[in-house]
């Protein structure tokens, strides 16, 4: 048990990848080096749970602290690991909800990764895992891995969803960018589910199968041709683009750029464009921030994977 404060980091991730919805997920770096998650600084106290938010989207969330999946997540795991004393939270909230980029994701997994590293590590990974999942869930409103694991883990994970195997990561094209675009507008992800049907014609299973198989198998084989000729969302872009302004206008435009192809982040508005070269990028970049950015805190970001995850930043 750390006697100081500690600081952790979890990145901004990426549901789906376009491909492999609510089964594939990967976590982004910003290649200018920025950071783009939230942090959860933590410290130990005598008695009870004290919780604080700050950062540029705190003031989206609930003003109650209880309300807060972080000050949730800490009042579980006290009770659940019999810790005695107390403990604080500071939240930053850094990136903003019902982006598309994984907010809940990243606020579930620092909160978790700094409660375990304060308290000695009561949980595995595979269990801090679950919960995680467990608590994004309450946000999101259905357990899907596919933002907590790369979040937490790094890189490209392809869910198994097996007892003590929740994912496992899979490589990754190193020599690609991902250009990601928040416009600046919130969308829920319980409302772009419901977008969805509840059923799929054989045809679309079939595709669907092929094309997340053949992805895993191009990831592999680090055949990035293939990679991105599967590289497409039968499952849930159908249902969800219209309901993302502007987002079929910037897929032609990026298109039109040279992007290789252009998907929807998570359940969007967030959508992400795949290049791997760093010109054509910085070009998608300024298209993205001229013209898909509508509101007040919109952002555009040129990334890597982070290979990383959750990570401490600082010890006081
Ligand atoms: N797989 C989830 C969905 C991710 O697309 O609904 C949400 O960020």
């Amino acid at each position: 048990m750390s006697s100081g404060a500690l600081t952790v980091y979890a990145p901004a991730s990426m549901g789906n990848v376009g491909v492999g919805f609510d089964l594939l997920g990967a976590a982004l770096a910003p290649v200018d080096g920025s950071l783009l998650g939230d942090t959860v600084t933590i410290e130990p106290l005598a008695s009870g749970i004290v919780f604080e938010q700050v950062g540029e989207w705190a003031h989206k969330l609930p003003a109650d602290p209880q309300e807060n999946i972080v000050y949730q997540c800490a009042q579980f795991f006290m009770q659940k690991f019999a810790i005695a004393g107390g403990v604080k939270l500071s939240l930053s909230k850094n990136l903003p909800v019902g982006s598309g980029l994984g907010s809940s994701a990243s606020s579930v997994v620092a909160a978790l990764f700094a409660l375990n590293e304060q308290f000695g590590r009561p949980c595995n990974q595979q269990q801090l895992l679950a919960l995680m999942g467990e608590f994004e869930g309450r946000i999101s409103g259905s357990v899907h891995y596919d933002n907590v694991a790369p979040c937490y883990l790094g890189g490209m994970q392809l869910m198994l969803d097996l007892p003590e195997r929740i994912c496992e990561s899979i490589p990754a094209f190193d020599e690609w960018y991902w250009v990601v675009a928040y416009p600046g507008i919130s969308l829920s992800t319980a409302k772009m589910r419901a977008l969805m049907p509840a059923q799929y014609d054989k045809a679309v299973a079939i595709e669907f199968g092929k094309n997340l198989s053949a992805f895993v198998h191009a990831s592999y084989k680090q055949d990035a041709q293939l990679a991105l000729a599967v590289l497409k969302d039968v499952l849930a872009e159908p249902y969800r683009a219209a309901a993302i302004p502007g987002f079929n206008d910037a897929k032609q435009a990026l298109a039109e750029l040279g992007m290789l192809t252009t998907g929807i982040s998570g359940s969007g508005p967030t959508l992400f464009s795949v290049t791997d070269s760093l010109a054509t990028a910085t070009a998608a970049n300024e298209w993205l921030q001229q013209h898909y950015l509508s509101e007040a805190g919109g952002f555009s970001h040129i990334c890597r994977l982070d290979s990383q995850g959750a990570r401490v930043l600082a010890v006081d």
